[in-house]
């Protein structure tokens, strides 16, 4: 077993999984900030975790997942690939789940009508030097012109996740950017010497 056939696992259960330049490029992040600890958002199978874990021998991640079955299944496959023992696991909504430190790098990959929540009470957790990303900020491309035929449920979906790039990226306290890979990948930093999160949970 290895992560390519983890990966064909995920494709063919219908599990989504981040897209490997996402992959990529958030291991350029983590390289690029100089990550030791990673805290993830959405473990879902485990393949994005066990991705980094495999790439960076250094870093510790610890990743929460609500839905049983899937961590269940998770926590299987980390005792096959996951050697050097890099990943904690955890089961449980991550809006009921307080983080025990500051973490170099945040992963927001869950629920995506919940980016702002999710921002809200993490970004408090990520030290002045790492950085957040958030994954499907332009869901498989879908723009309000498109989705007409959609459900009203997905059609919120996708307003909610536009309302808040609009909303992020005219906040005063951070600096955004969007990388352009897999379907859209949403970097949040601290503007430099700002104080406004630190320790604070803002529900
Ligand atoms: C896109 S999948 C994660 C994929 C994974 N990061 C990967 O690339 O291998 C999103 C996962 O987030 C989980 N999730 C959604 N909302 C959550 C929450 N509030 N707390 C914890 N997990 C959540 C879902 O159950 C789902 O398995």
């Amino acid at each position: 077993m290895n992560l390519h056939d983890l990966k064909q696992i995920a494709l063919i259960t219908d599990i989504p999984i981040m897209s490997d330049d996402t992959i990529e490029a958030i291991s350029k992040e983590i390289t690029l900030h100089h990550c030791f600890s990673v805290l993830e958002i959405g473990t879902a199978i485990g393949f994005s975790s066990l991705s980094l874990a495999h790439k960076h021998e250094n870093l510790s991640i610890t990743t929460l997942e609500k839905d049983e079955d899937r961590y269940e299944e998770a926590i299987k496959y980390k005792s096959l690939l996951d050697q050097r023992n890099q990943i904690k696991m955890i089961c449980t909504d991550a809006f009921e789940y307080s983080p025990h430190q500051m973490y170099d790098c945040i992963i927001i990959d869950g629920a995506k009508a919940s980016n702002q929540r999710f921002f809200q009470r993490f970004f408090p957790f990520l030290k002045p030097s790492g950085c957040m990303l958030i994954d499907n900020i332009d869901f498989h491309g879908a723009r309000d012109e498109d989705i007409q035929h959609r459900s009203r449920q997905f059609k919120k979906m996708i307003h909610k996740i536009s309302e808040f790039e609009s909303w992020i990226k005219q906040h005063a306290y951070v600096n955004v950017e969007k990388l352009d890979v897999g379907d859209g990948l949403l970097k949040i930093t601290h503007k430099p010497h700002d104080t406004h999160f630190y320790g604070k949970i803002v529900q």
